[in-house]
This record gives structure tokens, sequence and C-alpha cells, in this order.
């Protein structure tokens, strides 16, 4: 049998921890996969400060390439600092090397960024690839508002599925345990080659349905338009065991779902619901104001999900899995996008600004979300709906202030 090569496309915070799980996975399941892991980054020159265990007086202050510096030192010293790396991870600066011959790929990396890495890749990755996307986002585009899952499967026409849940990055890098769920509903083709147990989480109401034909369905429940090829029978099955394989440590738990876009929306949106507990933080309203913008937040997110994408997400999702509340939780309590609008309050400086300034390169999901998912909502009348999203997008823009919020989301100003 053969076995299965993996490619992690990015290399941030949360890139570099994802690859960390999966090559201390392929390590240990030779059988399973190729031991190395591909890690694409984006190459850039980093100069390693003094104080680094890995100075170099003879290179001195002399800027290096990251990917040097990783597989010579087996850490991201600048996305992910004082984290040991698998030694089986290569740090690959070319796209489209990484991704050759692999049959699992991992999309990881901020959305702003993954339109051009798609367009690099199209054409060259195996037609039987299978594909995970860790991306916390949604795309906005004229025709409306798609799960990134499918837009990348669809542009490269692989099955795509999601992995999101409450996992703030540095946390799990040092191994503290968090929980996450991946939703990944590949076609039935795929199931036919090995029947993938389905329902993995008997606690859980929301798990999953059995799709009712042979047609593969999107995340609205249309016949997909990606014709797949299937995945060659001398590989193991690409099915819900693999995934849970590849991604579960003892440290990071992992439940597996069928609820796609209630696992991406849940990651994509509860950004902006963290920005707006970060403005109410900054101003000092305190704990009850913060658990105000969850409630509402959540609310929001539920609404959206059920209005836009309602053929397929499970409330559920939003309220039970790790990827709904959990993440929203946890963002609201330390994740960048809480911190950094905390601190933009506080200081009196647009959330940008802040970015630039403590985030050393690493891109907050949340501000740009909050725009497309305001273009998206303006464009059909519906802003009013979703106060919360809303508003958060007016402070960003500075059209209201964080005083506003209170008055903008309550039930009396929605009802006039
Ligand atoms: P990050 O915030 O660390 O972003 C920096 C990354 O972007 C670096 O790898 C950098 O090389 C890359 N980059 C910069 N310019 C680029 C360009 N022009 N083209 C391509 N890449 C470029 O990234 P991250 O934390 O790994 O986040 C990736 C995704 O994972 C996001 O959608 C995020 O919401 C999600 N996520 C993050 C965390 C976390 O705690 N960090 C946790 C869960 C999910
Ligand atoms: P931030 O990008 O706001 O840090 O959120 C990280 C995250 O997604 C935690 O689950």
């Amino acid at each position: 049998e053969k076995k299965h090569k993996v490619t992690i496309v990015g290399s941030g915070n949360w890139g570099s921890t994802i690859a960390k799980i999966i090559a201390e996975n392929t390590r240990v399941n030779k059988d399973l996969f190729e031991e190395e892991v591909q890690m694409w980054v984006y190459e850039e020159d980093v100069t390693i400060p003094k104080t680094s265990p890995y100075y170099d007086e003879s290179i001195g202050d002399a800027p290096q390439k990251l990917t040097n510096i990783i597989n010579k030192h087996h850490e991201n010293v600048k996305y992910l600092p004082g984290i040991a790396l698998p030694s089986n991870i290569v740090a690959n600066p070319s796209l489209v090397d990484a991704v050759q011959d692999s049959t699992i790929l991992i999309f990881n990396l901020p959305h702003q960024f993954i339109r051009n890495v798609c367009d690099q890749i199209r054409g060259k990755i195996l037609p039987f690839a299978r594909g995970i996307s860790c991306i916390k986002g949604v795309n906005v585009s004229d025709d409306g508002v798609s799960l990134f899952s499918e837009w990348i499967g669809d542009g490269l026409n692989i099955y795509v599925g999601a992995l999101s849940g409450a996992n703030i990055a540095s946390e799990i890098a040092a191994e503290k345990w968090s929980e996450t769920t991946i939703a990944y509903d590949p076609p039935p083709m795929d199931n036919s080659r090995a029947p993938t147990p389905r329902s993995q989480s008997p606690n859980l109401t929301m798990t999953v349905t059995e799709p009712s034909d042979m047609a593969h369905r999107d995340a609205r429940g249309r016949k997909s338009k990606t014709k797949l090829t299937p995945v060659p029978a001398e590989y193991p099955p690409l099915d819900h065991d693999c995934f849970r394989t590849l991604f579960h440590r003892p440290y990071f738990h992992v439940q597996l779902v069928s609820d796609v876009a209630g696992v991406s929306l849940g990651g994509a949106l509860k950004n902006i619901v963290a920005l707006a507990a970060g403005f109410v933080d900054g101003r000092g309203w305190g704990d009850n104001a913060k658990a105000a913008v969850m409630r509402i937040g959540l609310m929001e997110m539920v609404k959206f999900g059920k209005e836009f994408f309602g053929e397929t997400v499970h409330t559920a999702t939003f309220t039970e899995s790790s990827a709904g509340v959990a993440d929203l939780i946890t963002s609201c309590s330390g994740g960048r996008n809480f911190r950094c609008a905390k601190k933009a309050v506080e200081k009196g400086i647009s959330v940008d600004e802040v970015e630039k300034q403590d985030l050393n390169g690493q891109k907050l999901q949340g501000t740009s979300t909050a725009f497309e998912v305001n273009s998206f909502l303006k464009a059909r009348g519906l802003e009013k709906d979703y106060p919360l999203l809303t508003a958060v997008n007016a402070i960003l823009l500075g059209k209201a202030s964080v005083d506003d919020i209170p008055r903008l989301v309550s039930e009396t100003e929605k009802t006039q």
C-alpha cells in the first residue's frame, strides 16, 4: 500500500503549531503516512536577536532566510518562538515543490493570502488529493458569501474539509490540552471505498446525517460543481479515521463532524465578536458587558448560519462544539483580535495600528472579516438584522463609538 504525503500550506503561528501536531503523528503512524512533512513557508529574511540561543557570532545581525533557520534549528523563531518543532518537518520556500505529490493538503494561512496561493498551485497538485482548511474567515465576493473550504476545493478541483476550534496556538504548541472540531463530509465516492463511521460523538446531538444520494452536496445543499477524482485504492482511505489519526494528540482532542458550514462560520464570525469583546473590555465595562456581547454575538452567528447555509448547518455546531461556543469563549478571553481591540480602545489608536505594533507580522482576521461580512449584509439590506456584527464594522471605520454598542444592539432599537 502507498502512504499519504502531507503538506502544510502556511507556517504562521497556527500553521507551525498544526505542522508540529501532524509531524508528531506521521512519525508514529508510518503505515499510513510518509514521515516527512512538507511545510510551505512564505520566505522572508529574519534577524536572530542576540538573546536567542540560536544567535551565531559569525553571522551576527545579518538577516537569514526563515526556511534555513527552521530547517537548521527546528524552530520558527519569528512566528512560533520558543517551541521545538519535530525534525521531520521540512520548511520549503517553493509552494509548487511543497505541494507536489501530496495526497493531503492542509491550508493554514491568513485568509487574505489564500487566493494567490491557490492561483499558484492550480493544476500542480495530485487530482485525487484531499484538503483540510484551518483558515478562520469567509470568502465574500459579488456572488455572495462562501466557505474557504469549498472555495479552495472548487478552485483546485479537490474535496476540502474544515478544522476549527477553541485553539489559541501558543497554548497548543506548549501541549496544553484543548479540543478541536474537524468537519469532513467527502463525496460518497470516497465513502464507498471504505465506509466511514459517521457518528463518533454520542454526546452531541448535532452529528451527522448520511448523504441522501450519491451526488456530493455543497454547504448550501446544492449538487457540487467539482468533478472529483477518487482516491486510488492503493492508498489508505481518506476518511474520518485517517484524519483523526493525523490530527489527534493527547493534548489535542479531535471531534469529527459533517457540518462544514457550521464549523467554518463559527471560526470566521467569532473573530468579529472577539473584537467587540475587546472594545467593551478596553472601555472598562467589565465581565457583564463582555458576556452580553458574547451572547448577542452567538445568536447572530447562529442566525447567519441558518439564513445563508440553512440547508446543511446545525445549530448545535455553534452551541455545542469546540468550533462554536468554546472558540467564542477562548477568543473573547485571550485571542489576538480581543487583545488588539482592547488595547486600541485603551490607547485611543486603531486596531490596525495595534496589529502592526504588537503582532510581529502575525495577522488579525476579525478586522477584514468584519468589513467583508458587512459588505455582504449591506448589499442585501440586512445590516439591522445583525446589529453587533454591523456595530463592530462601524467602530472599526470610525463611524460609531464603543459607547454606541448598547444602543445599537438593544432589542427596542431593532424593532423600531
Ligand atoms: P499568522 O497570524 O501567524 O500570520 C502570519 C503568516 O502569514 C506567516 O506565516 C507569514 O509568512 C504569512 N504571510 C505574510 N505575508 C504573506 C503573503 N503575502 N502570502 C502568504 N503568506 C504570507 O497566521 P496563523 O496564526 O498561522 O493563522 C492562519 C489561520 O489560522 C488564520 O485564518 C487564523 O485565524 C487561524 N487560526 C489562528 C490561531 C492562532 O492562535 N494563531 C488559532 C486558530 C486558527
Ligand atoms: P485570534 O486570531 O483572535 O488570536 O484567535 C485565535 C483563535 O482562533 C483561537 O481559537
